[in-house]
């Protein structure tokens, strides 16, 4: 099968790096912890009285997730979640030109991942040809920053009490609202103020009655506040973020799903290669299983070598948000109980110029993984030559943009070896849906076996509820 390797070689080093026997030693653990993960996905179907407390919550509901949408999908088509999905994206797409997604953490992260990772670059910026008809996407509702808010509002022209109703499908836009909860107060409150725009731009009074339904798709829990809202707005489909999948752990729900589906990007092709990566970390054997030696890897790193800091170092632009997701997806994780490494998206090469000096010659805290891009979408772009040449790059005219990325990877990684500093490379074929769905999958599977081994519950987020008490205080009195 064809999926993402994982080459940990660069971390087995005599000095500063993993021994060959303290790989060896980790082995076990991490075939018992695959065991357990694959378990507890199990013990999600008997339902949560049977879960042993210590384990709540026990949200593995992801771990199948690909698998039953795209049997689903095939037994029942249109009327399968991805069918209505489709559906919806696909009617949204002849509506609207701009799509604003209200949502924050786990509830945005992996569409923003999502449309960097599988959009073309500057999507926002292209004619609507150019976009192949699909919506340009923004995203709010996951800060509560006065100027940005009003900033997006100003750009969709609703930032006034009254005004002209859009006209065509270029003036018009929509809201794709995202909360699980349907309570988290940033998503909440922009909610209200991009509604009462929304009324405003279909020729309504902000706090009308005029019938938005055709330009609003909410996705939430079976119940609460969220939920309720949308029933009274009339919305036509209330997508449902399934109990038993945790915000960081949904971007295969239609939390990452439906606004993915609106840009265009292949759905069916995401789960497939998702799927593929649950099959592989089920039946490969640690030392040719990505999710088993990265966890592996990484493990034995921070707790025998003090590589505290994970840092994901992504060699491609269109990778930052996937880091970014990532970062989420580890901290909020594993970060409990006073354990858990600090993650650290950096984008190379231009990062390079900016931290690497620390990597190279700072604390040796860190362990160095590199998400390497093994073939460009588009032919490689040579330097070229120039009747200019005080720059002095005509004897490498002909070396294209990728030859100098991957000198640079190599560069890179021997100059930390040379220091013993430890790197792994995880390479993907190509940046397309299904290699992107194996790569979520890969590190959704590593963050669960990896809390298992540290004994950390991966699920579940109790440190975040404080703030947010606090912050309810100062604000309600
Ligand atoms: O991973 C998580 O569960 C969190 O990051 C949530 O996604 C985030 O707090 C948003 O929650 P909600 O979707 O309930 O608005």
């Amino acid at each position: 099968m064809d999926v993402i390797r994982y080459d940990y070689t660069g971390a087995l080093l005599e000095n500063g790096g993993l021994t060959q026997s303290e790989w060896s030693a980790v082995r076990p653990a991490l075939e018992n912890a695959r065991d357990i993960v694959l378990g507890e996905d199990l013990a999600q179907f008997r339902g949560e009285a049977e879960i042993p407390a210590e384990k709540q919550p026990l949200d593995a509901g992801f771990l199948e997730m690909p698998e039953r949408l795209l049997a689903e999908h095939q037994a029942a088509g249109p009327a399968s979640e991805l069918g209505r999905i489709l559906s919806t994206a696909e009617q949204m797409q002849q509506r609207v030109d701009r799509v604003v997604l209200l949502g924050i953490g786990g509830s945005y992260m992996g569409a923003r991942a999502l449309m960097e990772g599988l959009c073309p670059p500057y999507f926002n910026e292209l004619s609507r040809t150019a976009r192949g008809g699909k919506p340009r996407l923004y995203f709010e509702g996951n800060n509560v920053d006065n100027d940005a808010t009003q900033g997006l509002l100003d750009l969709l022209g609703g930032n006034s009490k009254s005004g002209a109703a859009a006209s065509g499908v270029d003036e018009s836009w929509a809201i794709v609202v995202i909360s699980k909860s349907g309570g988290t107060l940033e998503t909440a409150s922009a909610l209200r103020q991009f509604l009462a725009a929304l009324r405003v731009s279909r020729g309504g009074k902000p706090d009308g009655n005029e019938n938005i339904a055709d330009y609003f798709v909410p996705v939430t829990g079976g119940s609460g506040k969220l939920f309720e809202l949308s029933q009274a707005l009339g919305a036509h489909d209330i997508f449902n973020v399934p109990d038993g999948v945790g915000g960081r752990f949904s971007i295969f729900s239609a939390v990452g799903l439906v606004p993915a589906a609106m840009l265009g990007i292949d759905i069916v092709a995401l789960l497939r290669g998702a799927a593929a990566m649950n099959e592989h970390f089920r039946q490969a054997p640690v030392g040719g299983n990505a999710v088993l030696d990265y966890v592996g890897v990484s493990h034995q790193m921070e707790t025998l070598h003090g590589a505290n800091t994970r840092v994901f170092s992504v060699w491609s632009k269109s990778l930052e948000s996937v880091g970014l997701w990532y970062d989420q997806l580890l901290a909020e994780s594993l970060g409990k109980e006073e354990k858990g490494a600090l993650p650290l998206t950096v984008v190379n090469t231009r990062d390079l110029h900016s931290r690497a000096q620390q990597h190279q010659e700072g604390r040796r805290d860190k362990l160095i993984t590199n998400l390497i891009v093994d073939r460009w979408r588009r032919e490689p772009l040579p330097i070229g030559a120039s009747s200019f040449n005080q720059d002095q790059l005509n004897d490498l005219a002909d070396k294209t943009l990728p030859d100098l990325m991957s000198a640079a990877i190599k560069g890179t990684n021997k100059a930390y070896a040379s220091d013993n500093r430890p790197t792994t490379d995880l390479h993907l074929p190509e940046v397309n849906a299904f290699y992107l769905g194996q790569l979520f999958q890969m590190l959704m599977l590593a963050t669960v076996v990896e809390g298992r081994i540290m004994g950390v519950n991966p699920y579940g987020q109790p440190g975040v509820e404080q703030y947010k008490q606090h912050m309810n205080a100062f604000l309600r009195g």
